[in-house]
């Protein structure tokens, strides 16, 4: 990178001088890449204006969720799911992202206990007493995309089963308390997969959360295990998802023929939660919430 003049325009297009602009942290990101840390490419970062628009898109999903929960129960097949988050979606003005998304047939995912993530809705999947289910939700509002979900224990379930649920919940907010900008996007992993860990739980490393907002899935790839090593540097500006994947035993996926579902190896039970977050200058605001 050529040095730009303290005096010329600054280069993400303020308007403004570089010195009064993004030299410091130009500055500061320079001196963490001596450090060994990674800078993410200029290109990651949202406007206010597409941050405000993510913000409003996320307001709809944490309705649409909240709506699910309100709903949710025994008896209730997956489809029925599916439709109540279509119809809702549409009726707000949104488009339910997941519909024909690379062939994805649904507009939400719906994976019961085994299943880690992207289970298909269909009507032979009744919900019983004691399932877990997570129900992810993106939606797309005036072309912006957001993208959370939740955990629903159905009736009564077993101790692991509440107990999977609520450290899996534990791990997305831990995962939140890292977000600093400036700090290394690392760190949620390693807090994570500690946290996981100690609980006897493990987490999956297959699949992981990412950017969002302009697209479904875009550019930095946000892993929930601990990594030692020195990661990615967190930015004001930055939009990506939190969403580990916990599981009762190995982290182990298969995916199934299907060409989306993925599920436990070895069968045990798998509870997720995710936001969509927002570094700021003095930390993070949850899009999603
Ligand atoms: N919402 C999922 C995620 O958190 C992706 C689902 S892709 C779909 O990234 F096509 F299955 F919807
Ligand atoms: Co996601
Ligand atoms: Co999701």
């Amino acid at each position: 990178m050529t040095k730009l003049s303290r005096n010329y325009l600054c280069w993400c297009g303020s308007g403004k001088k570089y010195k009064h602009c993004h030299l410091e942290e130009d500055e500061m990101l320079n001196e963490l890449e001596d450090q060994g840390y990674f800078a993410p490419s200029r290109d990651v970062f949202k406007t206010e204006e597409q941050i405000e628009g993510i913000r409003t898109s996320g307001k709809l999903t944490k309705h649409i969720l909240d709506m699910v929960e309100e709903r949710i129960k025994a008896g209730v097949s997956t489809n029925e799911i599916n439709s109540w988050v279509h119809e809702y979606t549409i009726q707000n003005g949104g488009i339910p992202a997941p519909l024909n998304y690379e062939g994805f047939t649904k507009s939400v995912c719906t994976s019961i206990n085994n299943v880690i993530c992207h289970g298909i809705p269909n009507d032979h999947e009744i919900l019983k007493d004691g399932d877990i289910i997570n129900i992810d939700v993106t939606t797309i509002l005036d072309g912006y995309y957001s993208d959370a979900s939740r955990m629903f224990i159905i009736g009564n379930a077993s101790e692991k089963a509440v107990k999977l649920v609520n450290v899996a919940k534990e791990c997305l907010y831990l995962g939140i308390g890292e977000v600093k900008p400036y700090k290394d996007m690392n760190s949620i992993g390693n807090v994570i997969g500690d946290y996981a860990n100690k609980n006897g739980f493990s987490v999956v490393r297959d699949l992981c959360g990412h950017g969002v907002g302009i697209e479904f899935h875009e550019e930095p790839q946000v892993d929930h295990y601990r990594k030692n090593e020195k990661g990615l540097i967190m930015i004001p500006g930055m939009v990506f998802t939190i969403e580990p994947m916990i599981n009762e035993g190995s982290y182990e996926c298969n995916f199934l023929d299907d060409g989306w579902t993925v599920v436990t190896k070895d069968g045990g039970l798998s509870a997720q939660w995710e936001h969509t977050i927002c570094v700021t200058k003095d930390g993070i605001e949850i899009l999603t919430d």
